[in-house]
């Protein structure tokens, strides 16, 4: 008879050395990797152009939500006046403080992206990507971006399109298995953004199926204006 506990069973299925049902075991587990990891999954050239269509506001005070081991933060400090990066995990902030060390203008802060210690009406822009399919609540972590942003201020999204990999759940602890664009597009207008864009990122999500083959993913920039 077979008597591992849970706890094995499940560390066994996703192919880690622990169990990494959660957000937070996940990134502890994978914080040092992480940058390799993502390198598949979404590239420099991606990020810069999903920046690129936040035109002006990128340059001004600016926020990078879940930002993990400071991708996103990184492509926004050599242009920014300033740049706050928020996330959950302490273990990929300790990351994400070696890698944005040469840059005095990045603030990074322990913080759930649904609660930003920030008042409102404060940045010029504000950046997420691939965070969205963590957050419990995909409208209230939009809303309080659009809290946080000036009127005129400018929220861009990168995630992925609606998909059907649902090992990703249980393999990289994602909550949604991406979006629809309709969705994204109500929730930008119920948070108070205008002048929405939705478009396709400049390339694709090269996720890894359990059974090694490379399965893309395709993903959506969502840029909106508060109002
Ligand atoms: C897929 S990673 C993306 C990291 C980074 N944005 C990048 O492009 O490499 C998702 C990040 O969101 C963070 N995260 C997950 N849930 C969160 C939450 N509720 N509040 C803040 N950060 C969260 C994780 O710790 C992780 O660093």
């Amino acid at each position: 008879m077979d008597n591992k506990d849970n706890t094995t069973i499940a560390a066994e299925k996703c192919g880690c050395t622990g169990c990494c049902t959660d957000s937070r075991s996940y990134f502890a587990e994978v914080a040092e990797q992480w940058d390799e990891i993502r390198s598949g999954y979404f590239t420099e050239h991606m990020r810069d152009a999903a920046i690129k269509k936040a035109k002006a506001a990128s340059q001004g005070v600016v926020a990078d939500i879940g930002t993990g081991t400071g991708f996103v933060a990184a492509g926004l400090a050599p242009h920014a006046k300033k740049v706050y990066g928020f996330d959950a995990s302490p273990a990929m902030l300790d990351v994400a403080r070696r890698n944005l060390a040469g840059y005095a203008n990045v603030e990074l802060m322990e913080s759930p992206g649904d609660h930003l210690p920030l008042p409102d009406n404060t940045l010029d822009g504000v950046f997420a990507n691939m965070f969205l399919h963590h957050a419990p609540e995909p409208l209230n972590a939009i809303k309080e971006m659009a809290r946080v942003l000036k009127p005129g201020g400018v929220m861009c999204i990168t995630d992925l399109d609606t998909h059907d990999h649902t090992w990703q759940r249980e393999k990289m602890a994602d909550v949604w298995l991406g979006f629809d664009r309709e969705d994204i597009h109500r929730w930008f207008s119920e948070a108070g953004l205008s002048n929405i864009d939705i478009d396709c990122a400049e390339g694709t999500c090269d996720a890894c199926g359990p059974d090694g083959e490379v399965k893309p993913l395709s993903i959506f920039v969502a840029i909106g204006t508060k109002i």
